[in-house]
């Protein structure tokens, strides 16, 4: 987009999912250079040096995360890279995928050096099957070209990849249900300490990262640490890649500079709400962050700082937009359903709490909403914040109090009347080609 450097930049084309494409746009040149000219640790001192921080919904400083690797340790090491991408709303990591895959595969190279890993994995969601194809047809051309295996390009460094396919768990996302996951155990998170750093896959040191982390460790070797910085805000360095979707006129995946203006990026460069309509809200960056308002956005640039200064997060970078005239009570029950669904039930807190949030949200839905039913959706949230083991509780609590605190008047209206307060002006659902009561 005009207006912003980028760093990925990546023209996607009929074959740039292909290693001679790959080839011809420079590839895997970083890594020939860092197996040959930087020893393991001087990656990491770049990649640290670069500020990057975790694109998969924490925005973990990456240099922090790998610097707890003891390389000298005598143990195997592990890196998993997550393309679980289960947070609704996200399908960034899915363009990597399909689109660049030689671009994560060269940097999860890089990454294997640096923290010595022999062996790697890609947890792949699913439910992700032409991404899946693309990836593991890039391993092969990979292993056909001599990247990995035994001998890479002749460096005497040896590392070995398998993609992992997830069996469309949400909470498998998650870093310690991933690796549980990977061992063929049921995908539970566990608690920590110890750190998965510490003690993760197979009881050995692992870094899990996203793919969108990973897939910038070769472009900040190729463009070096302080070029890097240069881009973005200096909390934020780099650039964010932002999956927009629901009623907005483009949506997709853009590359976003940290630090650009939100309005700008929404109202111009995504070419504004469907049918002509006024910004009601957005979800910045996957369900589990708290809905901005029109008013909550304007004049907020889009880094992590200013996104939390609004009372919300960049988070796993997927976008949703929302017109006027939608119901947030429908849209909570949505959500909600998803939240339920999804627990693993380990946690009494989470297991018992999204059933009962759920089935209040249903009655609501219904027509048969009583008047504590909001404070008691509150009140479960409440309780929920803090007490699992892994962040979804926290995150189902946090997206249901920030819609109900911004659009308590809707809960009302709906429990009093017994039916939306939109009923009757669902004309955006049915431009965006949805059914008018999904
Ligand atoms: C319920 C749940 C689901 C998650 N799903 C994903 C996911 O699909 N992809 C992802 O990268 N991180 C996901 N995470 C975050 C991971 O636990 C972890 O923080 C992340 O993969 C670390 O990578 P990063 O530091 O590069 O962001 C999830 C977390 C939770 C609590």
């Amino acid at each position: 987009m005009p207006g912003q450097q980028l760093i990925m930049d990546f023209p996607v084309t009929a074959t740039s999912h292909l290693l001679p494409d790959y080839l011809a746009r420079g590839g895997y040149q970083t890594l020939r250079r860092a197996l040959t000219e930087l020893k393991p640790e001087d990656v990491t001192k770049e990649v640290t040096a670069a500020g990057v921080l975790g694109h998969g919904g924490a925005a973990f400083p990456v240099g922090r995360k790998w610097a707890v690797v003891k390389l000298d340790d005598g143990q195997p090491h592990y890196l998993c890279a997550n393309a679980d991408e289960g947070e609704p709303g996200t399908f960034k990591d899915r363009w990597i995928l399909e689109h660049a895959p030689h671009l994560l595969l060269e940097s999860m190279l890089i990454t294997c050096y640096a923290l010595q890993v022999r062996n790697c994995f890609v947890y792949i969601r699913g439910e992700f099957d032409q991404p899946y194809r693309r990836l593991q047809a890039a391993v092969e051309e990979a292993y056909g070209a001599g990247y990995f295996g035994e001998n890479v390009l002749g460096s005497g460094f040896a590392c070995d990849i398998v993609v992992y396919r997830g069996a469309g768990s949400y909470v498998c996302g998650e870093a310690s249900a991933l690796i549980t996951s990977i061992e063929g155990k049921k995908g539970y998170p566990r608690n920590r300490p110890p750190r998965l750093t510490v003690r993760g896959l197979y009881q050995r040191p692992t870094v899990i990262n996203n793919v969108e982390t990973l897939s910038n460790v070769a472009i900040i070797m190729r463009m070096g640490a302080e070029a890097f910085r240069k881009v973005g805000t200096a909390k934020s360095p780099g650039t964010q890649l932002v999956s927009i979707s629901g009623h907005v006129n483009k949506p997709g995946v853009y590359e976003v500079e940290y630090g650009y203006p939100l309005e700008k990026f929404i109202y111009e460069d995504c070419g504004g709400v469907l049918g002509g309509k006024g910004l009601k809200c957005i979800i910045p960056g996957g369900i589990s962050t708290k809905v901005m308002t029109a008013k909550d956005i304007e004049g907020v640039n889009y880094d992590h700082k200013a996104m939390e200064a609004a009372g919300s997060q960049v988070g796993s970078g997927g976008m949703v937009v929302i017109a006027e005239g939608t119901c947030m009570v429908r849209l909570l029950h949505v959500m909600l359903r998803f939240y339920h669904h999804e627990s693993c039930g380990q946690c009494t807190p989470c297991r018992e709490g999204m059933g009962w949030m759920h089935r209040i949200i249903e009655r609501i839905v219904k027509g048969d909403g009583r008047p504590g039913d909001i404070d008691a959706l509150v009140r479960i949230s409440n309780a929920n914040d803090g007490t699992t083991i892994c962040g979804m509780g926290d995150a189902a609590g946090y997206a249901t109090v920030g819609i109900i605190a911004k659009y308590r008047d809707e809960f009302e209206y709906y429990i009093a009347n017994k039916r939306s307060k939109f009923d009757g002006r669902l004309e955006v659902a049915e431009a965006a080609g949805e059914p008018a009561h999904a």
